[in-house]
């Protein structure tokens, strides 16, 4: 079912489209979105990027990849989504590229009968950023057709600034140039359906949310682990680690979802507040940062094409963190994320105290029995709770057992779970920015992980095996 704030004539420009997130994320997330009939009825995609590609063959090269992808969809209804998909050729940097992509669009709106809403997605390195909004803004492109009609918006993906500074002044670049409702930052954890469910089920179940809190809890594990390397990405990754490259953004999130308050309400500017707040109030365990942090690298990572030879880039990193409010004080948060590790795991780990006298036969004080509360992100989505039962039979031995709802074999989830980029897509031609970082998030994100960064350099680099576990050191 379309609502009817997403079933408008709409085109999606996107900026670099031929490379790795067009061809991995961006096509199939819109086919997916228009296989499901999730997209307007109306809508045009135009490709950009400098290859000199005809209209052809990019329909050829976005063919490929729907079928690369494994899609089983009939070739009528690849066919008939390839008639709204377009070429326009040019360089980011090149003004008179935006005047011809300005007429080109005005023809797409000509043969629809009116003006369509406009998205532009910069798919593209970081560094192009300010040179795309510049160069958008000063051809007018991203002026809307009129209050009521043809919207524009921009959405930009992370990295979203290197530091404090930079990140600062992209967002007054982008305030000089856009406001804030047409910008839609990206962090595509948000969008996971498990990470969605976060608050759902924080806020809609009565026996959590009373104990969500330090009276209850004993310690929150985030982890994001990856048993990939850095594959060919090594000239980017070298210049950007681990910190930057998903510690800033999507474990902080996922950090905010646990630990915010409740939100006055639904509405986007809450939640958005709610999660910046947590940001605000996030401490590290202690002033020296060798008790707050582990950093290491894994052993071969610096004969990675691109990356320096004498780099002393994180690959991996554990913080242990606090955060310094009613709910939280003296409750650690470990926030732990590395490449090229022995297991792909991303979860959150919600530990509770012990009960104390536990009814189990372990001495007081002696036992370990406590519970948990696990949001698995991936590779499996699902949440579960740990408790404890006895054992049947004579004796009172007690035994963990879990409580889980699984995605894959609920009847809901049944029908397959929308890629994160689906939703961001979606929900950007709707307009809501719930799951989008709010110029609020960025910048006390950027205040807590930039004075870490600054002392990186007095933190001992450990080297770890590929496969492994990580550097040994526990915080
Ligand atoms: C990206 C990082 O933002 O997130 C990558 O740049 C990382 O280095 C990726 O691999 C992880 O995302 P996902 O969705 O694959 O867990």
């Amino acid at each position: 079912m379309k609502l009817p704030q997403v079933n408008f004539p709409t085109t999606i420009v996107i900026f670099g489209v031929t490379g790795d997130l067009g061809r991995k994320k961006l096509i199939p997330a819109l086919f997916d979105l228009y296989a499901k009939e999730y997209l307007p009825t109306t809508f045009r995609i135009v490709g950009f990027a400098r290859k000199e590609y005809s209209h052809e063959v990019f329909r050829a090269f976005v063919r490929d990849v729907i079928r690369e992808r494994g899609h089983h969809h009939p070739d009528e209804m690849i066919n008939d989504f390839l008639e709204n998909v377009f070429y326009q050729q040019g360089l980011f940097d090149d003004i008179h590229t935006y005047t011809v992509l300005s007429e080109f669009l005005g023809q797409l709106d000509l043969s629809v009968g009116q003006c369509t809403n406009k998205l532009f997605y910069l798919a593209v390195p970081p560094a192009s950023y300010q040179t795309i909004f510049q160069n958008l803004a000063q051809s007018g492109l991203t002026i809307p057709c009129s209050d009521a009609v043809g919207w524009t918006r921009v959405l930009v993906e992370k990295p979203f600034g290197k530091d404090l500074q930079t990140a600062q002044e992209l967002d007054m670049l982008l305030g000089e140039l856009f406001q804030e409702k047409q910008i839609f930052r990206i962090d595509h954890y948000l969008a996971k359906e498990t990470v969605q469910n976060i608050l759902t089920f924080r806020f809609s179940n009565n026996i959590f949310d009373p104990v969500w809190n330090r009276e209850w809890i004993e310690k929150v594990e985030i982890k994001l682990l990856e048993n990939i390397d850095v594959q060919t990405r090594g000239a980017f990754y070298d210049d950007v680690g681990a910190l930057r490259d998903v510690g800033q953004n999507h474990i902080l999130q996922m950090l905010a979802l646990i630990a915010m308050e409740h939100p006055e309400n639904l509405q986007a500017d809450h939640i958005r507040a709610g999660r910046a707040k947590v940001f605000q109030s996030l401490r590290l365990a202690d002033d020296d940062i060798e008790k707050g942090v582990v950093r290491g690298q894994y052993e071969g990572y610096a004969s990675v094409e691109g990356v320096r030879p004498d780099s002393t880039t994180e690959t991996y990193f554990k913080l242990k963190t606090f955060i310094e409010n009613d709910r939280w004080r003296g409750v650690p948060f470990y926030l732990e994320s590395g490449k090229a590790l022995g297991e792909r795991k991303v979860e959150i780990v919600v530990h509770f105290k012990k009960i104390d006298p536990c009814f189990c036969p372990q001495p007081h004080g002696l036992h370990k029995h406590s519970n948990m509360v696990t949001f698995s992100i991936q590779p499996e989505e699902k949440i579960t709770v740990r408790f404890w039962a006895k054992r049947p039979g004579i004796t009172s031995e007690i035994i963990p057992r879990d409580l889980s709802f699984d995605y894959a074999g609920d009847a809901d989830g049944k029908e397959s779970l929308p890629d994160a980029y689906e939703k961001v897509l979606f929900d950007c031609i709707a307009g809501d920015q719930t799951l989008f970082t709010s110029t609020d998030e960025v910048r006390a994100s950027w205040e807590f992980i930039t004075p870490i960064l600054e002392r990186w350099d007095a933190t001992k680099l450990e080297v770890y095996t590929k496969g492994s576990a990580g550097p040994e050191r526990e915080l």
